[in-house]
């Protein structure tokens, strides 16, 4: 299996997050005993090629929200990718996104805009995208149904960091997304 996660992060929340996707993937793996035959490769979206989109199996995307989207970075690499929806070369490949964001008060600061805009990327290449259902491990940390969510500032908008709770959600997901490919694989 080959997994590729897919992220830009300024200050770190979104990579950290990342990282915590990648240990729930590999506790998976491990368990089924495909670590040896498995790559699971992390890559800021300024810098993965698309032939690295090309090989994988599996494709999890993550950005911070940035005035109530995707960061640029992102939504850039998702323009580049453009040329492979004329190849068709992503149908078929299972999907994950996630997304840190600041938050103010009870406001969400577009967290699930994001979110969606990144499965909207992965529904036109004809892939199948995984949220995160409610009876998971993290839901009410880091879950919503379209993907893995962390907030990362406190009611005032102060930053405040990814908390414990956030990465145990983030592992649970890393892990659903992985499952969930090795049973359409068999
Ligand atoms: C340019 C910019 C715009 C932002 N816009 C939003 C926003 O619209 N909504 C929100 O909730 N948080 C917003 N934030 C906060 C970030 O989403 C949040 O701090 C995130 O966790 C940063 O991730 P990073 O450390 O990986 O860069 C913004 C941050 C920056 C730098």
């Amino acid at each position: 299996m080959q997994v590729l996660i897919v992220y830009h992060s300024d200050y770190g929340h979104t990579q950290s997050v990342a990282e915590a996707i990648v240990a729930g993937v590999q506790t998976v793996l491990s368990e089924e005993g495909l670590t040896a035959s498995s790559e699971v490769s992390v890559q800021l979206a300024s810098q993965v090629t698309l032939d690295a989109m090309r090989e994988a199996d599996v494709l999890i995307f993550g950005s911070p929200v940035h005035m109530g989207s995707m960061a640029w970075q992102m939504k850039q690499l998702i323009d580049k990718g453009s040329k492979m929806w004329l190849e068709g070369a992503l149908e078929g490949k299972i999907g994950g996104v996630f997304a840190t964001f600041g938050g103010f008060g009870a406001a969400g600061g577009g967290v699930e805009q994001t979110l969606i805009a990144l499965h909207a990327n992965f529904l036109e290449h004809g892939m199948l995208v995984c949220g995160f259902p409610r009876a998971l491990t993290g839901y009410a940390d880091g879950g919503v149904h379209w993907g893995l969510a962390v907030r990362t500032s406190n009611h005032e908008g102060m930053p405040e960091g990814v908390s414990e709770a956030a990465l145990v959600a983030a592992r649970s997901y890393g892990a659903h997304v992985l499952e969930t490919a090795l049973r359409l694989a068999s």
